[in-house]
C-alpha cells in the first residue's frame, strides 16, 4: 500500500486533534513560534512541505512525531495520545524548568529543546524556506536549476591552478592553529594589498583572517553592538549583516538604495536614519543582489555622514575584483583617514573559491577612537582560535601577480557575456525591468506587481519553483520592503542561462498570483 503523504496525515492529525488551520497559527504563536496562516494553507493544500523545525513545531502541536507527520512512518499515534497532546497545546507551556513529564503510563517524556530566541527575527533566505522545499523536490527526483547562491564551482568556473598547486605544497605546514589573526605572510599580501586601494594608517596588528568574510562580519558585530545599539545597513543588503546585527542584540536599520539612481545608496534617506543610537553605517560595494558599483562621489557623501555622527564604517568590498566595463572601484577606506574603518574582503569570489573558506578584515583609518572595540574583536579572534590555516597558505598566490578573473570579466569572458545576456533578456519580458550590473555575478530585476497581481514574493518563488524549476531567492530576502524585485544569480553557462530565461518569459506570460 503506498504511504499517504505529508498533507494527508496533517490533515487527519488536524481532525483527530479538532484543530482547524487558524488553531495552529494561534498554538505556535502562543509557543512562541512563528507560523503564518498562508503557510498553514499551503501545508494543508499540499503545495509545499515544511522545513524540519517546522516540521517539529507541527508535530509538537498535533501531539504526533515529526517522523509520522513526515509519512516517515506507518503507525498512528492513537486518538488518545492526540487528544492529550491538543489539550496539553491549547494551555500555556510549562515553565522551563519544569523539565519533565510523566504520562499516565508513567514513562518519562523528553523535554523539548527549542532554538535560542535570539534567531526569532534573524532572516538568511538565501538559504531558506523556499530552498528547503527545491531540496525536497530533488529528495522526489526533480532537476532543479538553482539561480539563489553566489557558488561559482558547481557552474563550472574553477580555481586558478596556481592556488591549487601552491596550497598542495604547503600543506603539511598548515597542521597547526596559527596567529589567531592568521599567518604573517598572509597578512602582509593582504596590508600590501590594502596599500595598493590607498587604505590608510593599518597596523599588521589590525589585519584579521577569517573563514570567509562571513565569520568575521559575525565577529566584528559581536565586538562592537550592545542592545538596542543601531547599525546602517543597505536596502537590498547581503542579508548576512543584518542577520548579524540582529543576532548581536542590536537593531539593522534599512537605509534605501535607489533603483532610479542604479541603485546608488540614497544619502537624505540614510541620514534621515541617524538616532542617538546608531553606531556604524555598513556599505557593500560592489553591491550583492544588485551588482551596482559606487562613484567616489557618492562614497563621499557617506564618509560625510559618517564624520558628522561620529559612525564607524564597515565596508563590504569582496567583489572589488569582479568589476566590469571599465568602472573603477574605490575603498570608501581611503576616503576617511581620520574615522574608524573595516574593509572586508576575500578569495571567494575573485578566485573562485567559497569552499576554501578564507576572508580579512582590515582595520584603518582612526585607530585611536576604536581601541576597546580592538580589544573586543581580539578576544574574539582569539576565542576562535585562528581562520582556515591551509586557506590561509595561499592569500599571497593569490593576491599577487597574474589575476585569472579579469578573463572572465572582459569582453568575451563567462561572467561579461553571461550578465550582458540576462540583462537583456529579462528586459525583454514584459513586466520585467532590471538595471544593468556593473560587477558581480547578480541581477535583482523588478516585476511589476500589478500586471502580475503580486502581493507575496515568497509565493511567487515557490511558484516559479514549482512551475519551471527555477530557484531564485525573493527580494524579500535581502530585507527589500516591497514583494516586487528577486535576484538572480548568472553564474550558469550560457546554453542553461538561455533555457532558463525563456522558462521565465514563459511563466511570466501567464503568470497571476
Ligand atoms: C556581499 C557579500 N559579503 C560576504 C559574503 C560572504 O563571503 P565569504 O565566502 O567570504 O564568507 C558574500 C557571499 O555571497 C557576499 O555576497
Amino acid at each position: 500500500m503506498a504511504r499517504e503523504t505529508f498533507q494527508t496525515r496533517l490533515k487527519r492529525a488536524m481532525e483527530s486533534a479538532g484543530l482547524k488551520q487558524v488553531d495552529l497559527v494561534r498554538i505556535a504563536a502562543e509557543r512562541g513560534a512563528k507560523l503564518g496562516k498562508s503557510q498553514v494553507s499551503q501545508y494543508v493544500s499540499g503545495k509545499v512541505t515544511p522545513r524540519r523545525d517546522v516540521m517539529e513545531l507541527l508535530a509538537g502541536v498535533l501531539g504526533v512525531t515529526p517522523q509520522w507527520l513526515m509519512g516517515a512512518t506507518d503507525a498512528m499515534p492513537d486518538d488518545v495520545a492526540a487528544a492529550d497532546a491538543t489539550a496539553e497545546a491549547a494551555a500555556p507551556q510549562a515553565p522551563s524548568t519544569s523539565r519533565q513529564k510523566t504520562t499516565d503510563q508513567g514513562s518519562v517524556t523528553m523535554r523539548e529543546f527549542k532554538k535560542s530566541n535570539k534567531l526569532d527575527n534573524v532572516l538568511y533566505d538565501v538559504r531558506g524556506p523556499v530552498v528547503d522545499e527545491a531540496a525536497r523536490m530533488e529528495e522526489d527526483g526533480a532537476r532543479i536549476l538553482k539561480l539563489n547562491i553566489g557558488n561559482p564551482a558547481p557552474f563550472g568556473f574553477r580555481a586558478p591552478d596556481e592556488v591549487v598547486y601552491d596550497m598542495r605544497q604547503q600543506l603539511t605546514d598548515c597542521e597547526g592553529y596559527s596567529d589567531s589573526r592568521g599567518l604573517f605572510a598572509a597578512r602582509k599580501a593582504i596590508m600590501q594589498y590594502a596599500q595598493l586601494r590607498n587604505i590608510p594608517n593599518v597596523d599588521m596588528k589590525h589585519i584579521y583572517t577569517g573563514n570567509g568574510v562571513s565569520e568575521l562580519i559575525q565577529l566584528s558585530m559581536h565586538a562592537l553592538v550592545d542592545d538596542g545599539d543601531e547599525v546602517l545597513i543597505p536596502s537590498p543588503d547581503y542579508p548576512l549583516w543584518t542577520a548579524c546585527v540582529t543576532l548581536a542584540g542590536g537593531h539593522a536599520v534599512h537605509y534605501v538604495c535607489d533603483e532610479q539612481n542604479e541603485w546608488n545608496p540614497d544619502l537624505a534617506d540614510m541620514e534621515s536614519k541617524v538616532t542617538s543610537r546608531t553606531k556604524a553605517i555598513v556599505v557593500i560595494n560592489p553591491n550583492n543582489p544588485t551588482g551596482a558599483v559606487y562613484s567616489k562621489e557618492v562614497l563621499e557623501g557617506i564618509v560625510e555622514i559618517a564624520r558628522k555622527h561620529q559612525l564607524m564604517i564597515f565596508a563590504d568590498e569582496i567583489y572589488d575584483r569582479l568589476i566590469m566595463d571599465g568602472y573603477q572601484h574605490t575603498s570608501i577606506a581611503s576616503l576617511a583617514p581620520d574615522l574608524p574603518c573595516v574593509t572586508f574582503s576575500g578569495l571567494s569570489k575573485s578566485h573562485m573559491i567559497c569552499g576554501y573558506r578564507v576572508g580579512w578584515m582590515v582595520l584603518s583609518g582612526n585607530q585611536r577612537c576604536m581601541r576597546d572595540f580592538i580589544y573586543g574583536v581580539n578576544m574574539l579572534s582569539n576565542m576562535r582560535l585562528c581562520s582556515n590555516v591551509p586557506a590561509q597558505s595561499i592569500v599571497q598566490t593569490a593576491l599577487g601577480g597574474y589575476q585569472s578573473v579579469n578573463e572572465y570579466i572582459r569582453p568575451g569572458g563567462r561572467v561579461y557575456e553571461q550578465r550582458n545576456y540576462v540583462y537583456e533578456a529579462l528586459n525583454a519580458i514584459d513586466g520585467i525591468t532590471a538595471v544593468k550590473p556593473k560587477a558581480a555575478f547578480y541581477i535583482f530585476p523588478k516585476m511589476d506587481v500589478k500586471k502580475f497581481n503580486i502581493t507575496d514574493d515568497e509565493q511567487f518563488a515557490l511558484d516559479l519553483l514549482h512551475q519551471k524549476k527555477i530557484l531564485i531567492t525573493r527580494g524579500g530576502g535581502f530585507n527589500w520592503g516591497e514583494p516586487d524585485h528577486f535576484r538572480i544569480v548568472y553564474l550558469p553557462r550560457m546554453e542553461v542561462l538561455r533555457e532558463s530565461m525563456e522558462d521565465l518569459a514563459d511563466f511570466f506570460a501567464h503568470y497571476r498570483q
